[in-house]
């Protein structure tokens, strides 16, 4: 009854970009874009020799492992819309001059466009793949510093998972490459690779639910534009308030505010960075996240006691605005009132400002102390953007309405 995951991650996601004015733009060409592209693309892969590169590993699977490091070399894919390209980049050039890696690598693209889904892969993986264009408001670098960042996230949650609740789960990042820095000159290393996402949530669940995009319960269907939507399905006659409330948000208010207190890692719970894992009876089990290039707060593991920065400072926080706009915009704004919205279409009685009063009381019951980290007022992107061109924080001067 419920489509697969990649049908449901490319298609089922119209009409939900709208949060921003950025939100629905992107540079990749249509054929490698999630919902016109082809239904695979090969990934060009090269064999780069292992001195040449940084690896990263968390754990991986030993066949993924063998798929990617091979004695002396490591097989280094790099998305077809960029070597396309050659004379622009010297990573790229020097890829493009080594021999190609045998057998084809076919992939479908994510919702995420950049991220593709290795077709029949064993154990079943994807690849987040370097992505110098636009798509929504950033170009999509996997610069070495935020490979390594997700492998290290990676390994931290699989390592701190019982202190995570059992409905909590994520896909691993389990290995990530990425050239040397050839330009120590550069103001930051523009050196870049690749990442393999496992697709089996961990832990192992054992029996493997459907798993279902947060956009994908309200978003409509590209192919098929009258196609109900899914939250009406699963809610069907039951209560919608104690469905959204128990199987989805206080799931999630809970995981975002655990993360912080543990591990001073900013969970990103927009409707593309989460999944829900179904079980057989039609509610949610656990919930997954995926992305691991999460904000880190250096405040909250100084008083953990935490490792901070060392030598990578990609996502380091020293302020709060970042857990606002993770919590307050990217979860409240982006995934649950576009959610309530969609299910108070169907169902009259959807109480808006009693979901809302539940979330602010868990989030309260969990974390009495949250002034000392998170701002009064919802913070967001501004349309300024550093020398990097990365968009800086503003004060949106707003009440939160998913917190206190
Ligand atoms: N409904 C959605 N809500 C938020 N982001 C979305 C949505 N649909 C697609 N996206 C895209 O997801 C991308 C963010 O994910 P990204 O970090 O690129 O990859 P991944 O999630 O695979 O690690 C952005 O380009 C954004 O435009
Ligand atoms: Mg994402």
């Amino acid at each position: 009854m419920i489509p697969s995951l990649i049908y449901l991650d490319r298609y089922r996601n119209e009409g939900t970009r709208t949060y921003s004015s950025h939100a629905d733009y992107s540079e990749a060409e249509e054929r490698f874009r999630p919902e016109t592209g082809v239904e695979h693309f090969p990934v060009p892969a090269y064999f780069v020799p292992r001195e040449e590169v940084n690896l990263y590993l968390a754990d991986p699977h030993p066949r993924l492992l063998s798929l990617f490091s091979r004695g002396g070399e490591v097989v280094f894919c790099v998305h077809p819309q960029l070597s396309a390209r050659p004379g622009v980049d010297p990573y790229l050039d020097r890829l493009l001059s080594l021999p190609e890696a045998p057998g084809i690598i076919e992939a479908s693209p994510s919702s995420s466009t950049r991220t593709v889904f290795v077709k029949d892969s064993e154990p079943p993986h994807a690849l987040k793949l370097h992505f110098p264009f636009r798509v929504s408001r950033y170009g999509r670098r996997m610069r070495d510093e935020v490979v390594e960042q997700a492998v290290t996230v990676s390994r931290e949650l699989e390592e701190g998972i019982r202190a995570m609740d059992p409905d909590f789960a994520f896909l691993r990042e389990v290995l990530g490459v990425t050239f040397k820095n050839l330009q120590p000159e550069t103001p930051r290393g523009e050196n870049w690779g690749f990442l393999v996402r496992e697709l089996t949530p961990f832990p192992s669940a054992g029996a493997e639910g459907a798993l279902v995009p947060g956009f994908a319960l309200y978003g409509r269907d590209f192919l098929e534009p009258s196609a109900d939507r899914l939250i009406h399905t699963l809610v069907g006659e039951q209560d919608p308030n104690a469905f959204l409330l128990n199987q989805i948000m206080l799931p999630i208010v809970r995981h975002w505010v655990t993360c912080f207190l543990k591990f001073g890692l900013l969970l990103e719970p927009h409707g593309q960075n989460v999944l829900l894992e179904m079980g057989p009876d039609g509610t949610v089990d656990r919930i997954v996240h995926r992305d691991l290039n999460l904000g880190i707060d250096n405040r909250r593991r100084t008083d953990l006691g935490l490792s901070v920065g060392g030598t990578n400072t990609y996502n380091q926080m020293e302020t709060g605005e970042f857990c606002s706009i993770t919590y307050d915009k990217f979860m409240g704004g982006h995934f649950f009132d576009y959610l309530a919205a969609c299910a108070v279409e169907r169902y009259s009685t959807l109480d808006l400002a009693g979901l809302r009063e539940a979330c602010r009381e868990e989030f309260l019951r969990l974390f009495p102390h949250h002034e000392e980290y998170l701002p009064r007022t919802v913070q967001y992107f501004s349309e300024t953007r550093d020398r990097f061109g990365k968009p800086t924080f503003m004060d949106t001067g707003k009440a939160p309405e998913w917190r206190p």
